[in-house]
């Protein structure tokens, strides 16, 4: 018998309504107080008035007082990188004392020095790492996160990767999404184009490992070319992609985005008026990460152009050991509001609705009888505190497919 749980008299249930949202929609939320939710078999069975509600409730469900608590959906986080060996924290004083990203990757830092303690780690060892991420994400309210390989660069080692994906999703209760990304970077006494032609060899042994196909689309990394003939292949073997477009420079990526029908371009830090149109036509989302502008301290998107011209708008967290070292949804929110003018709502909306239809996830992102029943029991009042008392975790249960995967003693 899976056990069912009743949530009664919650200050604040404050969620998205289903499907995806584009401008002013961005900022619609439904709010409602002082009623209940009524869960079983792992869906949300009803929400509304306790006295209404409970003559549908059957046998004992645990009953959780919602007194002084706002619930919301568990965050989905849209773009991680996970799975990695090692830490970077000697690059981020060096960043402090003026270095940058391309400068600190050029002198033997960087993703390849990922790529190098990750080839050298054990299965086991980067589940254990990534296990001891991922519960700091749940304690946080992440309940679904895409996660992508990228630091093995050869065969081997993507697939190492994308087993402890697969071994992550068995052991703990976050849904991991895998997206291949081969074509992180160019690995050391190789050329690039040898480097495009192992990734296109790598693709039959990696479909049906990953759902998606990403490619960093940048300058000194992939060019459009190098992208577009690794997306359409991927294509070929069932991938759709997400990639990382105009993070340092334009360079076309977000058209190779829409051209490939890609679910989403991230990162956008540089973009221009016309990609942002061609974006806001089609069904690409665009995914910012505001955590990286924070962490490597350089411009943040525009996210209030990308907003108000509909584009799909999603933020997420970037999770890496190079570019953001934060794993928490709720930073990112904070991050958005305050630096990108974006409001509590479209924060909301942009870290559940629109990032599960990124990631094609119609049952989760918003709270309504049938979705999957991913929720939060935070420890505020109302869902604008989230953002507005920023830097500490206002989790205090999390519920994972109708069951308690954590909460605060
Ligand atoms: O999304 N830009 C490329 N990839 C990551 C950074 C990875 C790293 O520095 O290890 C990003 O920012
Ligand atoms: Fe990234």
């Amino acid at each position: 018998m899976t056990p069912s749980i009743v949530i009664k008299n919650i200050s604040e249930i404050a969620t998205p309504t289903s499907g995806v949202k584009r401008g002013t929609e961005l900022s619609e939320l439904s709010v409602a107080h002082g009623i209940s939710i009524y869960i079983k078999d792992g869906l949300i069975r009803a929400i509304g008035n306790y006295n209404t509600l409970k003559d549908s409730i059957n046998g004992n469900p645990q009953v959780i007082d919602g007194k002084g608590k706002t619930v919301i959906p568990g965050f989905v986080d849209s773009h991680t990188h996970l799975v990695f060996a090692g830490t970077r924290e000697n690059e981020f004083g060096k960043r402090i004392r003026g270095a940058t990203y391309r400068e600190i990757a050029d002198s033997g830092g960087g993703i390849k020095k990922t790529v190098e303690d990750t080839r050298n780690a054990s299965k086991d060892e980067l589940v254990e790492n990534a296990s001891v991420y991922l519960d700091k994400a749940l304690q946080n309210g992440t309940t679904t996160m895409e996660v992508k390989t990228g630091y093995g660069l050869d065969l081997e080692t993507e697939l190492k990767m994308l087993d402890v994906i697969d071994e992550l999703n068995k052991i703990q209760p976050v849904e991991l999404i895998p997206t291949f990304l081969g074509a992180h970077a160019v690995p050391a006494n190789i050329s690039k184009s040898d480097y495009v032609t192992e990734v296109l060899e790598m693709l039959p042994s990696i479909a049906g490992r990953a759902k998606y196909c990403d490619v960093f689309c940048e300058e000194g990394y992939f060019s459009v070319e190098d992208s577009r003939k690794i997306l359409e292949k991927a294509k070929e073997f069932g991938m759709k992609s997400r990639i990382h477009v105009n993070q340092f420079t334009d360079n076309g990526g977000v058209k190779l985005g829409v051209d490939t029908g890609a679910c989403s371009v991230d990162h956008l830090e540089v973009v221009s008026d016309e990609d942002i149109k061609l974006l806001s036509n089609s069904k690409t989302a665009a995914t910012l990460l505001p955590g990286v502008s924070f962490f490597l301290n350089y411009g943040y998107p525009p996210a209030r152009k990308i907003i108000d011209s509909g584009c799909i708008t999603v933020i997420a967290t970037d999770f890496n050991p190079g570019s953001c070292m934060c794993i928490s949804m709720q930073m990112v929110m904070s991050i958005a509001c305050t630096q990108m003018h974006m409001t509590p709502e479209e924060s909301l909306n942009a870290s559940t609705v629109n990032a599960a239809h990124s990631l094609e996830l119609e049952n989760v992102g918003s709270l309504e009888p049938g979705m999957q029943a991913d929720l939060l029991i935070m420890d505020v009042p109302n869902y604008q505190v989230i953002p507005y008392f920023f830097g500490t975790n206002h989790v205090e249960t999390v519920i994972k497919k109708g069951q308690i995967a954590w909460t605060r003693n």
